[in-house]
């Protein structure tokens, strides 16, 4: 059993990958999100709410304390910011392992016409802060796992392969149900894909854009 973080904890992943872990193991979780009283305890035994913004590092170094892994379901044009708060509050507690949800696109892996579509799409905002806040994970000492999702579907299934960074990326599309399982299993294995930046997506998925545009 270990005691888990999980900032941003209303995200739609998150919320997936809270459902999965009460279900399935007996992990302990705190649920670090802003406006606190959208979220209800499903467990008062397993979990704790924490009301906070993640640039607060004072109050997430407190939530840190006895955790054992941290997953951030984290978004927003100062995702860079939330890194490096994430990163700092991890340092000064001597918490080392990360799960941190970015995007495909970061180090311009997509290939084809939907890597062209992609940086359409994501270019102007969104790609640069995701690389600024995936360098800085990448430049800390920690043991990270940076997950980069192909473009999100909310299908009921579970069904994805994986890619390393340095290879092109796979498919166009996953669903937010996939990547929950693969979050689940990185925190159930905590070695896995440690110091790693891992593309996910449905296999099959192959085309010019996702099948839902
Ligand atoms: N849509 C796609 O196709 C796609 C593809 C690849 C990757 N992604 C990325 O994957 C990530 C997860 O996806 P998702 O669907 O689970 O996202 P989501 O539902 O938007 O969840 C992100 C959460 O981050 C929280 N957050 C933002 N800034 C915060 C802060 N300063 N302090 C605390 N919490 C903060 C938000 O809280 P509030 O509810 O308070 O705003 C929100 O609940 C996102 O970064 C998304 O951009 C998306």
């Amino acid at each position: 059993m270990a005691k888990i973080l999980i900032l941003g904890a209303n995200g739609r992943i998150a919320k997936l990958v809270e459902t999965e872990l009460l279900a399935k193991t007996s992990h302990q979780l705190i649920l670090f999100l802003r406006n606190a009283d959208r979220l209800k305890s499903s467990d008062d035994k397993r979990e704790k709410i924490i009301e906070g913004d993640v640039t607060n590092t004072q109050l997430l170094e407190k939530a840190l304390t006895g955790i054992d892994l941290v997953y951030a379901n984290l978004a927003g044009k100062n995702i860079a910011q939330q890194a490096k708060s994430v990163v700092t509050a991890m340092n000064l507690v001597s918490v080392k392992r990360l799960i941190w949800i970015s995007t495909l696109g970061i180090y311009d892996e997509v290939p084809g016409k939907f890597g062209k579509w992609n940086h359409q799409m994501l270019d102007g905002g969104y790609l640069e802060t995701y690389a600024a806040a995936a360098k800085v994970i990448e430049n800390s000492d920690l043991d990270y796992t940076i997950v980069r999702p192909a473009w999100l579907s909310n299908q009921d299934i579970v069904n994805y392969e994986t890619t390393e960074k340095g290879e092109p990326f796979k498919g166009t599309e996953v669903s937010r149900k996939s990547v929950a399982n693969f979050v689940v299993q990185l925190i159930n294995e905590p070695e896995k894909e440690s110091r790693h930046s891992v593309g996910i997506n449905q296999p099959n998925t192959d085309g010019s854009k996702p099948s839902f545009y």
